[in-house]
């Protein structure tokens, strides 16, 4: 059995799976991303919000769960956006919402550096 480009077969406890590998898009240079800022970065039609914290590097959807803001214009305080249309909250690494009016959780993806890019993992079509 021969994987597809992207995908990895895995053998766990004797049953074999097809592990799906992200595609690894590049958002910016590093240097443009500082700690406790968010960046938009739109693909397929899609928007996302990608964040560096203290904690670390995070992507969730672009745009909040409420309404149609985007959470790029919003405040990053520790590991919580703040959108900028009517401060509802969200935790970044879980997507959780944390305060209303937003109380639908954003959807997260992978996000790494390497080569001096910052880098979304996004599932392939
Ligand atoms: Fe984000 Fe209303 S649009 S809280």
């Amino acid at each position: 059995m021969r994987p597809e480009p992207g995908r990895r077969i895995l053998i766990e406890a004797g049953e074999i799976r097809v592990s799906e590998e992200p595609e690894w898009l590049a958002v910016c240079r590093s240097e443009d991303l500082g700690e406790d800022e968010v960046v938009r970065f739109d693909h397929g039609g899609v928007v996302y919000a990608v964040y560096r914290t203290q904690s670390g590097l995070y992507a969730t959807d672009g745009i909040c769960t409420h309404n149609h803001a985007y959470l790029a214009d919003g405040l990053v305080m520790d590991d919580i956006i703040e959108c900028p249309l009517h401060q509802g909250r969200f935790h970044i690494p879980t997507g959780k919402a944390k305060s209303s009016p937003a109380c639908v959780d954003l959807r997260t993806y992978a996000a790494r550096e390497a080569d001096g890019n910052v880098l979304i993992g996004l599932s392939r079509a």
